[in-house]
């Protein structure tokens, strides 16, 4: 077997060096890219008189045959070929004849690879902003649904005011928010050209890079050739959003599966999002949420592995970025799982208002406005603070509630209450005192939803 670059050697390559160098296993999820970048550079090279048009043509017809056998299935790849790149060139090669061969004009696998990344990602991201948006439109859903339930809300996972579910669904709709931020943000670089570069400095053919952006989409090409084929901060970057959004997808995973659980008993995910137990026939186990929970932990680690291989490396191209694809194949795909998976479970999942009516009544979590309602009274925060303490740890010691106290029994604790602190009390009052925006009142989660729903439909 012939190798594209075999010139300069006089022995095949160990056949172990072969089998652990090469990417094909892997890197043929490039191949769309490959000669979707392949066809673009061709083009160029006519255009601007390199080749000739027939050749051109005869080599646009192989590459769009080869794209057909790699979407019907019939590609084969070749180990000794090493990579996609050299696959589908040695493919072409065999299909229109030595013609094929002229492809690589003026262009090196450095600045090759790092395009058919950058086309890679940029599809990706796209879909990402689109699937996290399809998950903000089933929680702002899931928020209207719940626009007057009550639940408490924690710190220290302890309760700690109520508040409505709405507002804590809204929530991870900011989040999710900030996710489609930075990745529209990333974006601006993911969209810049490499090709062009050569191997590192660039190409004595007269090629045109702008064209070649242009018809690739690209918004513009890097300024330095050794940058271009030396940068791999864009999948960094794309690795460390890919982080954060499956931090976020944890959090209300783990909120899911303490939810659904029978202690806490505040939604039930729907049985197709559910699976059961081999032995326990009792059991609706929550996987979904388990595991992207679990999963997060590999995408860090990708994101660290990437980090690590790029730390100290020398300019330009090393072999050593050649890792830069598995741990960022595997993040597209475990996170495009992830967010598919979302929304359906979001939208279909059941809330029980009762149970977390019910929490709310059985809860200190209104003690904050009795101490405010003291304040208003005149009595410094610190002070009041101090006697609703005690007040709660006399309910405690009795096993009563705050809105079970006799009037008498308050009065115990501040001559100042009187009888409008049963309506203060009650968690409804709870929840539309905070009525500050960004607050947890009915009419500012009205207006967060709207808002959020707005900025929804204008994308
Ligand atoms: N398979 C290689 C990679 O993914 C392609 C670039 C190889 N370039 C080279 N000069 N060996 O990084």
């Amino acid at each position: 077997m012939s190798k594209l670059w075999g010139g300069r050697f006089t022995k095949q390559t160990d056949e172990l060096v072969e089998q652990y160098t090469a990417s094909i296993s892997f890197d043929k999820a490039l191949a769309e890219e490959d000669i979707q970048g392949s066809l673009a550079h061709v083009t160029m090279l006519g255009k601007c008189g390199i080749l000739p048009s027939q050749d051109v043509d005869q080599i646009k017809q192989g590459l769009l045959q080869v794209l057909e056998l790699i979407r019907t299935g019939e590609m084969e790849y070749s180990v000794s070929d090493e990579d996609i790149h050299m696959n589908i060139e040695k493919k072409l090669i065999e299909l229109v004849g030595p013609v094929g061969g002229k492809l690589h004009t003026g262009r090196s696998r450095n600045d090759q690879v790092a395009t058919d990344m950058h086309l890679y990602l940029r599809k990706h991201v796209i879909s990402f902003v689109e699937l996290l948006g399809k998950l903000q439109e089933a929680l702002i859903e899931q928020a209207k649904a719940n626009k007057d339930t009550i639940v408490p809300g924690y710190t220290h996972l302890q309760r700690a005011q109520p508040i409505l579910f709405a507002h804590h669904l809204m929530a991870y709709v900011s989040m999710f928010e900030r996710d489609i931020e930075r990745l529209k943000d990333s974006y601006k670089r993911i969209n810049t050209l490499p090709l062009g570069a050569g191997a590192l400095a660039g190409t004595t053919f007269p090629i045109d890079r702008h064209f070649v952006a242009e018809q690739l989409g690209f918004e513009r090409v890097y300024e330095n050739s050794l940058d271009a084929v030396s940068d791999r901060d864009f999948i960094v970057e794309f690795l460390s959003n890919a982080s954060m959004m499956m931090m976020h997808l944890s959090r209300l995973c783990e909120e899911l599966v303490l939810w659904s659980s029978t202690e806490f008993q505040f939604v039930e995910l729907d049985d197709a999002f559910c699976t059961g137990s081999s032995i326990m026939p009792q059991k609706k186990n929550p996987d979904v949420a388990e595991l992207v929970r679990g999963k997060t932990g590999r995408v860090y680690g990708n994101l660290v592995g990437m980090l690590t291989v790029l730390k100290s490396l020398p300019l330009a191209y090393n072999k050593d970025m050649q890792e830069d694809k598995e741990g960022m194949l595997d993040t597209v795909a475990t996170l495009d799982g992830a967010l598919r998976l979302f929304a359906p479970m979001i939208s279909t999942m059941k809330v029980n208002k009762e149970r977390m009516r019910q929490a709310v009544r059985q809860d200190f979590s209104n003690a904050t406005d009795i101490a405010d309602f003291l304040v208003n009274k005149g009595l410094p925060f610190r002070q009041a603070h101090e006697v609703i303490g005690k007040t709660v740890l006399y309910c405690i010691q009795r096993g009563v509630y705050l809105l079970d106290l006799t009037l008498d029994e308050f009065k115990q604790f501040s001559p100042l209450f009187d009888e409008s602190i049963y309506d203060v009390l009650q968690p409804e009052q709870v929840v539309n005192a905070r009525n500050v925006y960004g607050g947890t009142a009915a009419p500012q989660v009205e207006g967060a939803i709207q808002r959020a729903a707005g900025a929804l439909s204008d994308t």
